[in-house]
């Protein structure tokens, strides 16, 4: 192992605690003091080289702490405690790494972090809501585990205490902007499909932990609305398959002919494709939508995502942007609706 692998591992935790400092202090209480921990740096030296981020030590961690809520560490955590200890997380983290190498090891050098942020649904909401009123086809495009299939399963609540629906999982939305409400009513879906190229099966409880630990600690209300969810998918399973978003979507699609207008939905997937196969999506997109009634609701980074249909002002916007475009009669129109929080705790409307 060269000396300039290890130096770029000091570098991106120090970058990751820069970062992190007000949003994650734990992570970032520890990141910074990477260079003072040969076990940590061993640890992620052993790691394939694009595995060696810090989340995905953090992740592994976090993992098996979730195994085992009872070890000290637990009490640093505000997301497994209900007083978490303000002082030093460091002499506990070290113990358990050191404790648990093995497999920390085996994690790094085979996972890779992955999410499911069940707050996107308040965001989908949104989107449904520019629909004719009607029965819907949700049709989830790099769904993960499936959990933003349950838009219609959920609770909204918005800053004045406003609450639609009725469930164990309420997402809080503050909307700034007309109307202050997210949505009129709850859509009402009566098919729905996620697609995934890696999906988590919602029957694997090793994953789902993973999705779990892949949350930083010190968003607790994050963690908790997670864990709800997957239980809320527990008792409503979700149909998933395994497949590309482009080469799979006609396919897809068909296979939810019958059970209502089609809405297709992508967040947060298209920048894992390549300029190309953005293109291609769309592409397919369009195609579909010249012979049937289509809808796509998206909430994607324009940055990241050339081809999104953004208002020209929001190209350069670095952060979600929400937005609907539909096919009738063949007629494409985009639209788009809000500047959001990337987890879906907040939006403007345009
Ligand atoms: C950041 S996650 C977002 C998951 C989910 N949409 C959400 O908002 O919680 C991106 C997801 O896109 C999936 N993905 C990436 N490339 C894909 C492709 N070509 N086809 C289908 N899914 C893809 C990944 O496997 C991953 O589950």
């Amino acid at each position: 192992m060269t000396s300039d692998a290890a130096a770029k591992v000091i570098a991106d935790f120090r970058a990751f605690s820069a970062t992190t400092r007000r949003r994650a202090p734990l992570y970032s209480s520890i990141s910074s003091r990477i260079a003072d921990a040969p076990l940590l740096l061993n640890l992620m030296l052993s790691a394939p080289e694009r595995a060696r981020v810090p989340v995905n030590l953090f992740a592994a961690v976090h993992d098996l702490l979730l195994a085992d809520r009872s070890d000290r560490l637990a009490r640093y955590y505000p997301n497994l405690t209900r007083n978490p200890d303000g002082g030093d997380p460091m002499p506990e983290f070290l113990a358990f790494c050191s404790a648990r190498k093995p497999q920390l090891e085996a994690s790094l050098a085979t996972r890779f972090p992955q999410t499911n942020e069940i707050g996107r649904s308040a965001l989908f909401l949104v989107g449904f809501d520019q629909l004719e009123r009607g029965p819907k086809a949700h049709l989830d495009l790099g769904a993960s585990a499936g959990l933003n299939l349950m838009v219609d399963r959920l609770a909204y609540r918005d800053v004045d205490g406003g609450q639609l629906g009725e469930s164990d999982v309420v997402l809080e939305c503050s909307v700034r902007g007309e109307p202050h409400q997210l949505a009129r009513s709850l859509p009402g879906i009566d098919g729905r499909l996620g697609l995934d190229v890696a999906p988590v099966d919602p029957a694997d409880a090793a994953g789902l932990r993973w999705l779990k630990a892949c949350v930083w600690p010190d968003q607790a209300d994050r963690f908790r609305r997670l864990e709800a969810a997957i239980e809320l998918m527990g008792r409503h399973p979700v149909e998933l398959w395994q497949g590309d978003i482009v080469d799979d979507l006609a396919r897809a699609l068909d296979h939810l002919a019958g059970r209502g207008h089609p809405v297709v939905t992508t967040s947060w997937v298209l920048c894992y494709l390549t300029p190309d196969r953005q293109r291609a999506f769309v592409a397919e997109l369009e195609r579909l939508g010249e012979g049937r009634d289509l809808s796509w609701v998206w909430a994607e980074s324009p940055p990241l995502v050339g081809v999104l249909p953004v208002a020209p002002a929001l190209a350069g916007i670095d952060g979600t942007v929400l937005g609907v475009t539909t096919w009738r009669g063949g007629v494409r129109t985009d639209t788009s609706l809000a500047r959001c929080h990337e987890h879906g705790y907040w939006l403007h409307r345009l």
